[in-house]
């Protein structure tokens, strides 16, 4: 499949004529900066040159139609503009219905409906945001074709959080959302999702290449693992709040995580806690260590963030660890860590160029042999954010 033969299929659906329009929205990787989103902290990301492909074209009527070249080819999820809810028959459909939900939520109603067809490369479950990487398309789909010129990127992004948390049920944070909105080509995004600031950093590794290895497991109860930890954030920040001025985690160092820590009374709450400090204060002196062409620094503040997340954040797995693993016994492997919400998914890992065959084969051949899974391994491209094309 590509742009070309997506068009056809689109055409082949529901017919020629009329404004048809072609969109494209990437995956993100994160770099650094894990479970820090919803904390006030920092993240990492950038966006990938994988990802998803739209096609949308305005109807007169108020009908909605929704296919998708990655499941069953032919079939559409028809919704009217009357009666927007989520229906789990609806299945992967509810994600961009998800926006044109959220848009009605922020007093932006469709007059009209669409038809719109999608596909997308990243692979699902994977952790490299393909959930967010539909719902920034749709908001752009329908940002240009409904000229809604009062809405930026950036809103797009918030848009896209706000029906993930209350439309799809899953609590995430920021980062995802904004990767895929806001990515510029070779580039990672400092964010501080305190207050939303952020700067581009150019990633100019001309010895490396940024390698993930998709262990291809998804753990189910993703969605309810991942919204107890931020339960649990919640919980260690409202004690913490006794005895400290903060409002987010991602306030504290880590000498004042440490006075204090002891207000949190249970012992799990508070080691994710410190996983959210810790791995803030990583991101920032990751950030400043690739500021100096540090990359050394760069890559052992990544194995320090994988350690982190397997054992104090607990949403590491044994397929994910094997594979940092075989990675940090590669001579030439930089660092190496977990990327995304965990549970499976993905790993990304910096490494010399002369290492990246080297690792290949080690990965391809003991993976296997380990686990009887067959790993899928890509060098990252850094590409653009979501764009008509
Ligand atoms: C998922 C969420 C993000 C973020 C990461 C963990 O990808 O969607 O908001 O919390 O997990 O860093």
């Amino acid at each position: 499949m590509n742009s070309k033969l997506l068009k056809e299929k689109f055409i082949e659906l529901y017919g020629e004529g009329g404004d048809i329009r072609e969109y494209f929205s990437p995956g993100r990787v994160n770099l650094i900066g894990e479970h820090t989103d919803y904390n006030g902290g920092h993240v990492f990301p950038c966006a990938l040159t994988i990802g998803t492909y739209g096609i949308m074209r305005r109807r007169t009527d108020k009908v909605m139609k929704f296919s998708s070249a990655n499941i069953r080819s032919g079939s559409v999820v028809t919704v009217d503009l009357s009666d927007i809810s989520y229906k789990k028959k609806y299945n992967w459909a509810n994600y961009p219905l998800g926006i044109v939900w959220a848009f009605k939520e922020k007093g932006i109603e469709l007059e009209s409906g669409f038809e719109m067809i999608i596909w997308g490369n990243i692979p699902n479950g994977s952790g490299l945001s393909s959930s967010a990487s539909i719902e920034v398309l749709m908001g752009k789909m329908l940002q240009d074709q409904y000229s809604i010129k009062s809405l930026s990127m950036l809103d797009l992004a918030l848009i896209g959080q706000y029906s993930e948390n209350n439309f799809n049920g899953c609590n995430c944070g920021i980062m995802d959302q904004f990767a895929v909105a806001m990515g510029k080509k070779d580039n990672a995004m400092f964010l501080d999702t305190s207050d939303l600031s952020y700067q581009y950093a150019k990633i100019s590794l001309p010895d490396e290449k940024i390698v993930i290895i998709n262990s291809k497991v998804k753990h189910s109860l993703v969605d309810s693992a991942y919204n107890e930890r931020r339960e649990q954030c919640a919980k260690a920040l409202e004690q913490l709040q006794k005895v400290v001025d903060i409002k987010t985690l991602g306030d504290l160092d880590i000498e004042t995580f440490e006075a204090n820590k002891s207000a949190i009374s249970d012992e799990i709450v508070r080691k994710r806690a410190k996983h959210a400090v810790y791995e803030n204060q990583r991101t920032i002196r990751a950030v400043e260590a690739l500021k100096r062409n540090d990359v050394e620094q760069f890559g052992k503040l990544m194995n320090e963030s994988h350690i982190s997340l397997r054992d104090d954040y607990e949403v590491s797995c044994k397929e994910i660890d094997i594979l940092v693993e075989l990675a940090w016994e590669t001579d030439g492997v930089i660092g190496s860590r977990i990327t995304g919400g965990g549970f499976g998914g993905c790993t990304v890992s910096i490494v010399r160029n002369d290492a990246v065959d080297v690792l290949k084969e080690h990965v391809e051949k003991e993976y296997e042999k380990k686990t009887g899974l067959k790993p899928e391994i890509y060098i990252v491209d850094i590409g653009d954010g979501a764009r008509r094309i």
